[in-house]
Parts: structure tokens; sequence; C-alpha cells
């Protein structure tokens, strides 16, 4: 299989890009970052991307009269590349239909809970609040029911009875998040994840449940 081409899309910080670049570049991911997207001009992972010489394009919101154009748009950008892995990482725009069918079983998001739990924003401070003993994140396929999309991987940890809202986020980012989401990219960049129909398939049998932490290959973990 030729190398995947991998697009990414960030609204913010970018450590998620970040984790993606790194992989890409040590080769435990067999895939390229042909371009990362944003839709905000002041994104500070656009500089993550330039640093390592990948091309970046902008695509901002505010521009655009309604959502469907502003959709476009982000698909006519993604569309150049032909890339065969779209991963929105940290990007907090939500996408309409036609966008998703387009890219439909190549479109990744990360969300930082345990789905189905707490679909939506503010779910570490909702996790604290409800009094849950673990939280985490997930890796699913994006399809049009926000957040709800067939979950890929998910790792889970323990929240702990000082943790904050800020406390528990940063475990989640660097515990979980920095670590399922190049796992679960480099799997599908070898084509040993992929979804059929509305189900994930890995290595070639469907998925009962989730991937978790405990099948992180060595260098993801
Ligand atoms: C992550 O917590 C991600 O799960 C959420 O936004 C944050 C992105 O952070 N959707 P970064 O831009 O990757 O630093």
């Amino acid at each position: 299989m030729p190398e995947a081409k991998i697009a990414v899309v960030i609204s913010g910080q970018g450590r998620n890009l970040q984790a993606l670049i790194d992989h890409c570049r040590a080769g435990s991911i067999e895939g390229r970052i042909v371009e990362v997207l944003s839709n905000r001009a002041d994104a500070a992972g656009l500089a993550r991307a330039a640093e390592a010489g990948i091309r970046t394009q902008i695509v901002p919101h505010q521009q655009f009269a309604t959502r469907d154009a502003f959709d476009s748009a982000l698909a006519a950008a993604l569309r150049h590349h032909q890339p065969d892995i779209v991963v929105l990482a940290g990007f907090m725009r939500v996408l309409g239909a036609a966008f998703i069918d387009e890219f439909h079983g190549r479109l990744l998001n990360i969300h930082p809970s345990l789905l189905p739990k707490y679909p939506g924003l503010k779910t570490h401070e909702r996790a604290l609040a409800a009094g849950d003993a673990e939280h985490g994140a997930s890796v699913h396929f994006v399809t049009p029911q926000v957040d709800g999309g067939p979950v890929a991987v998910q790792g889970a940890l323990s929240v702990r009875r000082e943790d904050t809202p800020q406390t528990l986020a940063e475990r989640v980012m660097q515990e979980v998040e920095l670590k399922i989401y190049p796992q679960a990219v480099a799997w599908m960049a070898r084509g040993a994840l992929r979804l059929a129909g509305d189900r994930v398939m890995f290595e070639g049998a469907p998925l009962s449940k989730p991937l978790s932490m405990q099948n992180l290959e060595p260098a993801f973990r």
C-alpha cells in the first residue's frame, strides 16, 4: 500500500496535530501529512505545521454566509489533495451531512469523553459533576450525528479526588488523546482499521467493542 495521504483540520493549539507530525516523522504512522487546514487564522497549531514544513491553508468560517458555504469551501480545499484520511484534531465546527458524506469512512474525530457519554462541550466538568470514577477520550468515525459516529478506539483513566476540570483535561490529553489518536491514524494508514457501513472493522473483523489502551502498539504507549 502506498504511503497514506493525511489531511489534518484544526481550530486551536494543535497538540494532537503535533503528535501526528511526530509519529509520521518517526515512521510509526506510514503516511504523510499533505496539508493542515484551520478555520481560524490564529490557531497556534498552524505554526507547528509550518515548523514541520507542512502546507497550511486557512478557511475562515466567518467569511461564509452559511454553514453549507463554509463546508463546501473546506471540502474543496481538501479535495485538492485527495487525502486518504481526514483527521479532525481539535476542530471546533460542526460539519454538515454533504461534507460528511463526501469523506465517509475517511473522516476521524477525537472527543474528550468515553462516548456515548458526554457528547458536546465541557466534558471534563460533566464527568466530575457526575462523580464518574473513570473518564477518557474516544476516536470515532464521523457521521452526521455530532460525536455519535462509531467509536474505533477509546482510552480511560481513573478520576482523582483532587481533580479539577483543568487537571483532568490535561491528563486525558497527555495520557490518552496523544496516544490513541496517532495509533488510530496509523491503523487507518496501514489499512488495518476501516469503516464498513456503520461498523468498525479491525484487521478484517468487525469490532464488538472499541479498541482500548491495551491494544496500543509499543510506539504509541
Ligand atoms: C482536544 O481535547 C480534543 O479532544 C478536543 O479539542 C482539544 C484539541 O486540542 N476536541 P489540540 O488542538 O489538539 O491541542
